[in-house]
C-alpha cells in the first residue's frame, strides 16, 4: 500500500458503522432527556485557549501532546485535545450567562493529542462531553456522576467503578502542594524523568505516575482530603452523602489527580480493569476557576467525557460483542430478473424505502444466482423476486432467506408483512 493511515489513528469500515450509530443513538437519547443539548464547535481552535485552558502544567502542553500549524496569518493553531476549554469559548463568546439559567452541553466529535499510541490510546479518538456551566452545588456533580453511570449501564455494561477524590481550591491546595513537596523532597532524585519535570510543574501529577519505582514512595504520601478547607469539606462531604442517598456506589482514591489543570474540588474517573492499561472510560470533575480563566465572570461549572474507542474496547471485552456484530443487515434485497425489468425493480425498491424498509439490489446483476449469492454475502433478512411474471402479474414473491420460507401478495401486502416483522 502506497498510502496507510497515520499512526494512532484508525477507520470505520461500513461494517463497523451501525455500532457508533448504535451507541450514540443510546448516548443522546439519554442526554436529551436529561436536558441537555448539543453543541457544536471547530475541530480547529486558536491555541492559547488550549494552554491557558487545559494548563501549563497540564499533560497536554508539558509533553507536547497538542498538534499545531501556524496558518497564513501567522497564528498559532491547534486541532482541538479536548471539549471543555473550547465549550466554555462557545459559552462566553454567545454569552450563555445572560440566558438565565445554567448551560447543560454535550458534544461529541474527534479530539487530536500526539501520543504514544497502544491499545485505547490514539492521536485522533473520539470523545463524548458534557458540561454544566453556572451552578457549584455538589448534586450537579452528583447528576453527571449518575448520567455518565446511566449511559453506561444502557449499554449493558455492569463492570465498572466510579472512583472520586477533592482535589481541593485554591485556598486550601496550596497548603497541600507543600506538604506534597516537603514529603517528595529527599525521595524525587529516586523517582522517573516525568516525576522529576512534575516536582518542579505540578507536583500533584506525580500521584499520577504509573511507574512501579514510583508507586512505592507514593504510596505513603500525604492525601489531599486531610488538607481540605472547611468549603471544601463540607462540599465533598455533600457529595458522598447524596451519592450515598441515591445508591451510587463509588470509591475514594485519594490519589486521584487529573492530567488536565482546570480542576477544582470533585474529580472523578471512571474504570475498567477489563480495559488493561488504559482502565479509564470516563472522565471529569469541576473547574470552577475556567470561565475566569478564559475571560468570563467566576463561573463555577463541572462536567466529564469518555472516549468511544474504550467503549469499543469495552463493549468487546464486556458483551463480547465486536464492532462488526453490531451490523444491520438491509431487510430486502430485491432480485430483478432481466435488464429490462430494473425500472421496475427501482420503483419497487423506492416504495419500499419510502415505507421505511431497508431495501437494495446490485445494478450490475440481472441473473437470480447471483442476486442471491449478493443478498446472502450481504446478510439481507429477505429477497424479493421481480421477474418477468412478477411484474406482468403484479403478485411478488418474498423469501425469508433464514428460514426458506415464501409469501407472495402485491407489493401493499409484502410491506404490510414486511412492517409487521419490525
Ligand atoms: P480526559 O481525561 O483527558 O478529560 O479524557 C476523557 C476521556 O477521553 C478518557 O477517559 C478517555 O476515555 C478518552 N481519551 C482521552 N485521551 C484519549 C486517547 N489518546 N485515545 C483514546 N481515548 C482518549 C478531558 O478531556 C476533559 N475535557 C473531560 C472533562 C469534561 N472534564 C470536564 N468536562
Amino acid at each position: 500500500m502506497e498510502y496507510s493511515k497515520l499512526k494512532g489513528t484508525y477507520d470505520i469500515i461500513p461494517e463497523e458503522s451501525d455500532f457508533f450509530r448504535n451507541i450514540k443513538a443510546k448516548v443522546e437519547s439519554i442526554l436529551n432527556i436529561s436536558g441537555y443539548k448539543k453543541i457544536e464547535f471547530p475541530v480547529i481552535e486558536k491555541a492559547e485557549l488550549f494552554i491557558r485552558g487545559a494548563g501549563e502544567a497540564s499533560d497536554i502542553v508539558v509533553k507536547k501532546e497538542m498538534y499545531t500549524f501556524e496558518d497564513r496569518g501567522h497564528r498559532m493553531i491547534a486541532l482541538r485535545p479536548e471539549g471543555t476549554a473550547s465549550a466554555v469559548r462557545l459559552y462566553l463568546e454567545n454569552s450563555l450567562s445572560m440566558q438565565g439559567y445554567s448551560s447543560r452541553m454535550y458534544y461529541c466529535g474527534p479530539m487530536f493529542r500526539a501520543e504514544n499510541p497502544q491499545a485505547g490510546r490514539y492521536r485522533q479518538f473520539t470523545q463524548y462531553g458534557v458540561e454544566y456551566i453556572g451552578d457549584e452545588e455538589p448534586m450537579v456533580d452528583v447528576e453527571l456522576i449518575q448520567l455518565n453511570s446511566q449511559i453506561f449501564k444502557a449499554l449493558g455494561l455492569k463492570k465498572y467503578t466510579i472512583f472520586i477524590n477533592s482535589i481541593g481550591c485554591r485556598e486550601c491546595r496550596p497548603n497541600y502542594l507543600f506538604a506534597l513537596k516537603k514529603y517528595f523532597e529527599d525521595k524525587i532524585d529516586k523517582m522517573c524523568a516525568d516525576c522529576k519535570k512534575r516536582y518542579g510543574t505540578n507536583v500533584l501529577r506525580i500521584l499520577d505516575c504509573k511507574e512501579e519505582s514510583c508507586r512505592a514512595f507514593i504510596k505513603n504520601a500525604p492525601t489531599g482530603i486531610d488538607y481540605l478547607c472547611e468549603k471544601c469539606k463540607e462540599h465533598f462531604e455533600s457529595l458522598k452523602n447524596y451519592l450515598n442517598n441515591l445508591k451510587i456506589p463509588y470509591q475514594i482514591d485519594p490519589g486521584l489527580v487529573r492530567g488536565l489543570d482546570y480542576y477544582n474540588r470533585t474529580v472523578f474517573e471512571i474504570k475498567s480493569e477489563l480495559l488493561g492499561a488504559q482502565s479509564t472510560i470516563s472522565a471529569g470533575g469541576r473547574y470552577d476557576y475556567l470561565i475566569k480563566e478564559l475571560g468570563g465572570m467566576e463561573t463555577p461549572a463541572s462536567g466529564f467525557a469518555f472516549g468511544m474507542e474504550r467503549l469499543a474496547i469495552l463493549i468487546e471485552k464486556e458483551l463480547g460483542r465486536a464492532k462488526k456484530d453490531f451490523y444491520i443487515p438491509p431487510e430486502v434485497y430485491v432480485a430483478y430478473i432481466g435488464k429490462e425489468n430494473l425500472y421496475n425493480a427501482l420503483e419497487i425498491i423506492n416504495r419500499l424505502r419510502e415505507n421505511g424498509i431497508t431495501a437494495v439490489t446490485e445494478y450490475k446483476y440481472s441473473n437470480l444466482k447471483k442476486h442471491l449469492r449478493t443478498a446472502d454475502s450481504m446478510k439481507a433478512k429477505f429477497a424479493l423476486f421481480a421477474g418477468e411474471d412478477e411484474i406482468k402479474s403484479g403478485e411478488y414473491t418474498l423469501r425469508n432467506l433464514s428460514t426458506g420460507e415464501q409469501t407472495t401478495g402485491t407489493i401493499e401486502e409484502i410491506i404490510k408483512t414486511l412492517l409487521s416483522y419490525a
